[in-house]
């Protein structure tokens, strides 16, 4: 692998792009390096040696009562981690850059968010996105607006790395410019040594901030809790992740456990196969990580200076367009809890996790369901329920312009206990539906909802055209 990367970097002749693509390409020779060494001494994840996290390595968001004051606040940045491919829905760039209300994204509510955090508490904590090549050129076109206002915007690139065929484990790009689907960013994890390598991490040092507040960028659910904060300088926390309790929807998504007497985050991506059953158990583990992180930045520091961070590797299998499979080799950000001192979790309630990861979560915060306050998604009053609606899209909505093609508004859910909707199916303005819905479309037929419709309790099947 070390002779094919150095040719990549040989067929950049630019000195000061070279330099950086090179540092980037050592990063990855060694990650793909570890990930060799760790196949070939058969080092897998041993499931007997896994543990749900103890219950003294939580707390519960409800025991926590005082509020960091503006002194603490100080000290916080916010960071969203913001370059991930959206795969799931289809995305060819930022999934924050989609519009959510009002003409505004998430990265404009994000915005809100803290604009209204730092007016209401006289402070300045900067906002930072980390993109990646797939997402920067949006990210930036969205935020550009903002640049003559208080708010600090500091933006950063993650890594690209190249992806491998998996019958040669050679790397697919021929050179450093080549085709974009020969690259990917390396996982939100890669956010520690790109914060780094950036000059961003010693940038915030020296403005004088001590705690970093991490979150996806697709969930408006993480807003700055200053109770949060508050009990992370209280307990010496190094590291905190907040964790929430799991439900049926969350099977996949990755837990807090005790790995031979250490804390750490295991992903369904590390789970041997045998043992995937047992690891989406809502029974053997109860609690899902948000990525909601807070890390201590001078901590990190020092980690990174002394130890360096050890993240666990994923291995995640893709095809090329020709069908090719490829490997890329991911790290996850909550991974790094294992290097920190006094970490643990905060069980928090469901309002602080809203991520969107296909069409049918976007549906749910774009609609009614929801108002905007300074940025916040807060539950409308109008809903007569305390849960949001069950919503099941079949596969003709998966791609994000195949939502946005269906659907000529957001239709009213507010009344909505559950909704299915399968095959060819287009809605027009201002529907309304209530109760249980469910529209399903032949296959080979379209169904066309009416501009105006009223849908309540209502099965539609086969088809109808207006
Ligand atoms: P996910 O890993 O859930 O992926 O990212 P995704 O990009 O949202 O969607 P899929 O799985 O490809 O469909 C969670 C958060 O981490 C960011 C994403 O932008 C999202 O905010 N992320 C992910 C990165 O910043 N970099 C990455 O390399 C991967």
């Amino acid at each position: 692998m070390n002779g094919e990367i150095e040719s990549l970097v040989d067929t950049l002749s630019d000195s000061i792009a070279r330099k950086g693509f090179e540092t980037e390409m050592q990063s990855f020779v060694q990650m793909f390096s570890r990930y060799q060494s760790d196949k070939a001494r058969g080092i897998t994840l041993d499931w007997d040696k896994i543990r749900p996290a103890p219950a003294e390595q939580t707390v519960s968001y409800a025991s926590l009562f005082r509020e960091a004051d503006s002194k603490n606040l100080k000290k916080l940045a916010v960071l969203k981690v913001n370059g991930g491919l959206g795969t799931s829905m289809g995305m060819k760039g930022a999934k924050s850059a989609l519009e959510v209300k009002n003409g505004l994204t998430f990265l404009d509510l994000t915005v809100q968010q803290v604009q209204h955090l730092n007016t209401r508490m006289s402070i300045d904590v900067p906002l930072i996105l980390m993109t990646s090549f797939k997402t920067y050129t949006e990210t930036v076109e969205v935020i550009k607006k903002y640049a003559n206002q208080p708010l600090r915007i500091l933006t950063f690139n993650q890594s690209r790395y190249p992806r491998v065929f998996e019958d040669t484990m050679l790397p697919c790009p021929k050179t450093a410019e080549d085709d974009n689907r020969a690259w990917y960013p390396p996982g939100h994890g890669d956010l520690y040594a790109s914060l780094f390598r950036s000059g961003v991490l010693d940038q915030l040092l020296s403005d004088g901030k001590e705690y970093l507040f991490v979150s996806n960028s697709d969930n408006l659910g993480a807003v700055v809790d200053p109770k949060i904060l508050q009990h992370m300088i209280e307990s010496e926390s190094e590291f905190l992740m907040e964790v929430t309790n799991k439900t049926k929807g969350d099977l996949k998504g990755g837990t807090l456990v005790d790995y031979d007497g250490s804390l750490r985050l295991l992903e369904l991506g590390q789970v041997p196969l045998k043992n995937v059953d047992d690891f989406k158990s809502i029974f053997n583990f109860r609690i899902l990580n948000t990525n909601n992180l807070w890390i201590n930045l001078k901590a990190l520091k020092r980690v990174l200076d002394k130890e360096g961070l050890d993240l666990d590797i994923i291995e995640k299998h893709r095809y090329l367009d020709h069908g090719k499979p490829v490997i890329q080799l991911e790290t996850a950000a909550g991974s790094a809890i294992k290097h920190f001192k006094k970490a643990h979790g905060v069980i928090v309630p469901r309002r602080r996790f809203l991520p969107v990861k296909n069409c049918a979560d976007l549906l749910l915060v774009k609609s009614d369901i929801y108002k905007i306050e300074n940025g916040h998604l807060i539950p409308n009053d109008h809903r007569p329920f305390q849960t949001t609606p069950t919503i099941k899209l079949s596969d003709d909505f998966k791609s994000i312009e195949q939502f946005q093609a269906r659907f000529k508004t957001i239709p009213s859910i507010a009344e909505l206990d559950h909704l299915t909707i399968t095959g060819d199916v287009h809605f027009g303005r201002a529907c309304e539906l209530r109760g249980t819905v469910i529209v399903a479309a032949t296959e080979g037929q379209r169904i066309d909802i009416p501009d105006g419709s009223v849908l309540e309790n209502r099965l539609l099947a086969g088809y109808l055209n207006t």
